[in-house]
């Protein structure tokens, strides 16, 4: 057990490269906890599916004709074939191999060349995960007892439920999707890391949300809302749900970073906006001055830091301005060495900022 996670210190950079603790995340974090799968946008229609992968398990989130939102194991019960590579939309999912087909509801329909006696069809279905929706957001948890969303996020919600985020229009065409060469928990980090705006997006973040203008709200182990204030908008949220998803939030827009190992040392981060403009209308994205050359930005840190992985470090402290990263931190502990979730911050009431610290 990784027992030198702390909230008051920079990671050990030897977790960026231990199979051992990859293995731990895996069963502990990914297969074990919520993970963001995609916007509801993306599964609006009967048949809608997008490939999401969940730690070592690649999952289909399909609207069903029932209208529900069903995650199925995208292995095929008979000999393991994944049933589809891409996103689409298709009422059945047949096998390419030997052609058995399912519902959108993973329910086994039909198997070329056998009776029923010989594959009984009620027991050959593909296996099938949870789902929670929150503001417009689609999660997938592999583990059947996992805590409701709901609750899990229930701290944060009343930060974000003014947003009215599920009120947005998501650019699902738009989605990026890139492999970066780091372990996925630095690139967590840089995500919800407003420390870094003056120095790492100088020229990107900095005029337009400056260091001294970013805040804590509330946080835990569970969740994380900072906000900041924008150049000639309404302050942002920052909204950080571990494992997976950190998003940049306005009542008009939305840029959100959702990470999913690919193994120890590669991560694969899809970056998406949504806005109150349909999609297919000319101007999706109205956000003057956020250039999204900032992610290019994390992108380049978090694989120069990936490379350091192997040389002796002895981490050094985390500042008062980095407590989101603590939260991070407690999430790690919490999740790998069973330590204590709760102890929430609450630094400013829904609605509010906090005090000005200086
Ligand atoms: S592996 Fe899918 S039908 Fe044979
Ligand atoms: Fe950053």
């Amino acid at each position: 057990m990784p027992n030198r996670i702390e909230r008051n210190s920079a990671l050990p950079l030897d977790l960026l490269v231990d199979e051992a603790v990859f293995d731990l995340e895996v069963r502990h974090i990914w297969h074990d906890d919520w993970v963001f799968a995609a916007p509801v946008d993306a599964v609006s229609e009967p048949g809608d599916h997008v490939v999401v992968q969940i730690g070592r398990q690649s999952v289909i989130v399909v609207r069903g004709a029932d209208l529900a939102i069903h995650a199925l194991a995208n292995a095929c019960s008979h000999r393991g074939t994944p049933l589809v590579t891409e996103s689409g939309n298709t009422r059945r999912f047949t096998c390419p191999y030997h052609a058995w087909t399912y519902g959108d509801d993973g329910a086994l329909l039909s198997v070329p060349y056998s009776s029923t006696d010989e594959v009984p069809r009620e027991r050959h279905g593909l296996m099938s995960y949870r789902t929670a929706q929150w503001h417009g957001l689609v999660f997938v948890s592999l583990n059947d007892d996992v805590e409701p969303l709901e609750e899990r996020l229930a701290l944060i919600d009343p930060y974000v439920r003014p947003l009215a985020l599920d009120r947005l229009h998501h650019d699902v065409a738009g989605h990026a999707t890139e492999v970066w060469n780091a372990n996925w928990k630095p690139i967590y980090s840089a995500a919800i890391d407003s420390y870094s705006n003056f120095q790492a997006h100088a020229e990107t973040i900095e005029p337009v949300s400056p260091t001294d203008a970013a805040y804590y709200l509330a946080g835990s182990a569970r969740s994380t809302v900072t906000g900041g204030e924008s150049m000639q908008r309404a302050d942002h949220v920052v909204i950080a749900i571990p494992p997976s998803f950190v998003a940049v939030a306005w009542p008009d827009t939305m840029l959100w970073r959702a990470v999913s190992p690919v193994d120890v040392e590669r991560t694969s981060v899809r970056i998406g906006m949504a806005s109150q403009t349909p999609p297919g209308d000319a101007v999706a994205v109205n956000l003057p001055g956020w250039d999204a050359a900032f992610i290019d930005e994390d992108r380049t840190l978090v694989e120069l830091i990936q490379r350091n992985a192997r040389t002796p470090f002895v981490p050094g402290p985390l500042l008062d301005i980095e407590a989101a990263l603590g939260d991070f931190h407690d999430y790690l502990a919490w999740r790998l060495t069973g330590a204590d979730p709760e102890n929430p911050v609450i630094a400013a009431a829904p609605g509010d900022r906090p005090e000005p610290s200086s």
